[in-house]
Parts: structure tokens; C-alpha cells; sequence
């Protein structure tokens, strides 16, 4: 059995819109474990080192300033192949296209601005994983 951990964000835009318990449920409907919440004003710093590998590309700075516009909730969760288990609950990056039944696919759509706003982040490895845990969880 591989347990593992995983930082999930519900980012601004779904906390805005009151998504965090619908995002939860979801999470433990499907079996997997909350460990730890916070709710987290995110400064430019740790976006920065959040985001360190996508600096440079078009979306980076209009992700940084949806990520820094209002409150985003941190959740630690765990379970057996939960780091690929949540991406795909998640769905894929752009809500519109996003399949229905995924997270994005069900609750987010293209709301007219010039960033994607697609509600929820979750690591994409173990390495990602103990890193982003380590930012948002120790600070
Ligand atoms: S890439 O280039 O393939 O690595 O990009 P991708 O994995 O799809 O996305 C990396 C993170 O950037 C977010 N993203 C965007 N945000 C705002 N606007 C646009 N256009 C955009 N494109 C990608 C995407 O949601 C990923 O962030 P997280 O927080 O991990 O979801």
C-alpha cells in the first residue's frame, strides 16, 4: 500500500464562492483522510516559491494576482495513491473543458477574465508534495 500526502488549495475564487465544504466533501466522499486546514492569506513570497517552476510563462503573473486577491484554504490530506487520486477528482486545468464529474468540470466554467479561474490546486508528485506541505503548513 502506498500512503501518501497531498496538499489540496482551494484558491480564492472557490473560497469566494463559498465551494470549500462542497471541495471537501468530495474529497472525503471518495475515502481519502483530512489531516490538517488552514486558511491562508498568501503573500508574494510564498507564491513565489509556490509557483517557482511556471515563472516566466504568460499565465504566471495574473495566477499570482487571483492567488494573492483573497483568502485560500490549505488542506492536508491522506490516502493510498492520494497525490494522482485528487488530480484526477480535480479534473484538468481548464474548467471548461474540464470533464463533468471532476471538480473543475462540475463547478467551474470560463467567467470572461484573463485568468483561468479553476478553484482547487493539488501537488503532481511526492516531491511537489513535501515541498508545497512544507510551505504552507510551517510558515
Ligand atoms: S503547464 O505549463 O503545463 O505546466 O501548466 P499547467 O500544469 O496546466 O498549469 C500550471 C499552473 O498554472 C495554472 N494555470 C493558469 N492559471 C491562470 N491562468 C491560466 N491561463 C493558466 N494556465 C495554467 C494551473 O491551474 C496550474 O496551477 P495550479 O494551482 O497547480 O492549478
Amino acid at each position: 500500500m502506498l500512503v501518501e500526502e497531498t496538499l489540496v488549495l482551494v484558491k480564492p475564487d472557490g473560497v469566494a464562492r463559498n465551494l470549500t465544504g462542497e471541495i471537501l466533501r468530495r474529497i472525503e466522499a471518495k475515502g481519502y483522510s483530512l489531516v490538517d486546514i488552514r486558511l491562508v492569506q498568501a503573500d508574494r513570497d510564498l507564491l513565489t516559491q509556490h509557483y517557482a517552476e511556471h515563472e516566466g510563462k504568460p499565465f504566471f503573473e495574473p495566477l499570482l494576482e487571483l492567488m494573492e486577491s483573497g483568502p485560500t484554504v490549505a488542506f492536508r490530506i491522506a490516502g493510498n495513491r492520494v497525490i494522482e487520486g485528487f488530480r484526477m477528482l480535480a479534473g484538468t486545468t481548464d474548467p471548461t473543458t474540464a470533464a463533468p464529474g471532476t471538480i473543475r468540470g462540475d463547478l467551474g466554467r470560463d467567467w470572461g477574465l484573463k485568468v483561468q479561474q479553476n478553484l482547487v490546486h493539488g501537488s503532481d508528485s511526492p516531491e511537489s508534495a513535501a515541498r508545497e506541505l512544507a510551505l504552507w503548513f510551517t510558515r
